[in-house]
């Protein structure tokens, strides 16, 4: 007989799971494109780029010359060395081949990162607005999340003294990402190392998800937490992507950089969960961080171009509130009074709206409450400034007619 609807039992951990609201809207505007709306897509976190020709070239190569078995579990040595070598030349990390694992996506690295480190009622300090994963996978390994508002009213800039005032003595993490999904926020260099000292005494590890640290604007300096490394051997951890800023969101490829000891649990997890990212996408990956230099170069200036022109067009809309955020690719504007009292029997929070936008507009937008925000939706400059304009005119035009009993 076979197990009925009703009987079939998840465990205690994957019932703590929802399916994240991003992957919701994203799959609602491929429905409505499949059956042929004009949709504009401003939900997806991925850059519209190809990803790097020396990339794609040096694959291929190793694919057709038969790279196609495992490699080491820890990913290829010299990709490894070749990103702690990125870390000791450019922030001065004491950072060897042991102290990087290569994993299958930043996603990977922080979900294995917190599985090692975090017990049953641990408490992880989580700055808000944050990455709709963060809270997830923390819940997943047993801990809490505490997450610790930042203000909008400054951009969503990531101060350490309020995370410093939600420690506990069960505290065991600080996860930080600068610049931040969605908010765009960043931490400057002092509160990153005055949060690294807090952690040090606190026997707390600092983790850095530093995904988005080649889009930063307007001169904003990123804060490579790496530059901590020497003052803090073992209590700052970095993750990093591939994703993101060499535009290879599908080859599953990112890394954690850290103390050793930390590296090799880290390893000891992924040997049991995925062994090795793909052998021949790690030779591309190599590649890009040798020689992708130009094609991250072309990417940050047209994503400079499209943040100015979608805060331009945001800021237009009346009751939309949109700073230029100073890092990532989203804008995340407030949206609040069209929240309040929406009217017509509206529930009246950004969930709603997104759909309503999705299906008057034909405009993708991530509500803001994925990430804790409800005030705010998340827009992706991840397509032409034209779709942009485009997209967020008809968004103007939606919202206009939103609750017209208002
Ligand atoms: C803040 C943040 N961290 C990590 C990730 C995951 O990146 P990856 O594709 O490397 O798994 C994302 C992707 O959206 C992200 O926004």
């Amino acid at each position: 007989m076979e197990i009925s609807t009703e009987s079939l039992a998840f465990s205690r951990r994957a019932r703590l799971l929802a399916e994240s609201a991003t992957m919701r809207v994203s799959r609602r505007a491929g429905e409505l494109k499949a059956a042929g709306r004009d949709i504009i897509d401003l939900s997806a976190g991925q850059p519209d780029f190809p990803s790097p020709s020396v990339a794609v070239e040096a694959a291929r190569e190793a694919l057709a010359a038969g790279f196609t078995r495992y490699t080491a579990a820890a990913g290829l040595p010299d990709l490894r060395r070749a990103l702690a070598d990125r870390y000791a030349e450019g922030f001065g990390a004491p950072w060897e081949t042991d102290n990087v694992i290569v994993t299958v996506g930043a996603k990977a690295a922080l979900f294995e990162l917190i599985q090692a480190l975090v017990d049953d009622g641990d408490e992880v300090v989580i700055p808000s607005p944050c990455w709709v994963s963060f809270e997830e996978q923390v819940r997943f390994a047993g801990g809490n999340p505490i997450t610790v508002p930042m203000s909008a009213a400054d951009g969503f800039t990531i101060h350490a003294e309020p995370l410093i005032g939600a420690f506990s003595d069960r505290t065991r993490l600080v996860l930080v990402n600068s610049p931040c999904n969605p908010t765009g926020g960043v931490i400057g260099a002092a509160d990153l190392r005055r949060l690294a000292e807090a952690c040090a005494e606190r026997g707390a590890i600092l983790l850095c998800d530093e995904t988005y640290e080649r889009f930063v604007y307007d001169g904003v300096e990123h804060a490579g937490a790496a530059a901590l490394a020497r003052d803090f051997p073992v209590s700052v951890v970095v993750v990093g992507s591939f994703s993101k800023t060499y535009s290879m969101t599908g080859w599953r490829l990112g890394w954690a950089a850290g103390d050793r000891r930390i590296i090799r649990k880290v390893l000891e997890i992924q040997s049991h969960a995925t062994s090795n990212p793909t052998s021949f996408a790690m030779v591309g990956a190599l590649a890009a961080l040798r020689q992708g230099e130009p094609d991250v170069q072309a990417m940050l200036a047209a994503f400079a171009e499209r943040r100015r022109a979608v805060v331009d067009a945001l800021k237009a809309i009346p009751g939309v509130d949109c700073r230029p955020p100073a890092g990532a690719f989203y804008a995340f504007p407030r949206v609040s009074s069209y929240l309040e009292d929406p009217g017509e029997g509206r529930g009246g929070g950004s969930l709603e709206l997104a759909e309503y936008l999705l299906e008057e507009a034909g405009v993708a937008v991530v509500p803001g409450v994925a990430f804790g925000a409800d005030p705010h939706l998340r827009l992706a400059f991840a397509c032409s400034v034209e779709d942009l304009e485009t997209g967020i005119q008809r968004i103007g035009e939606a919202l206009g007619r939103y609750g017209r009993s208002r």
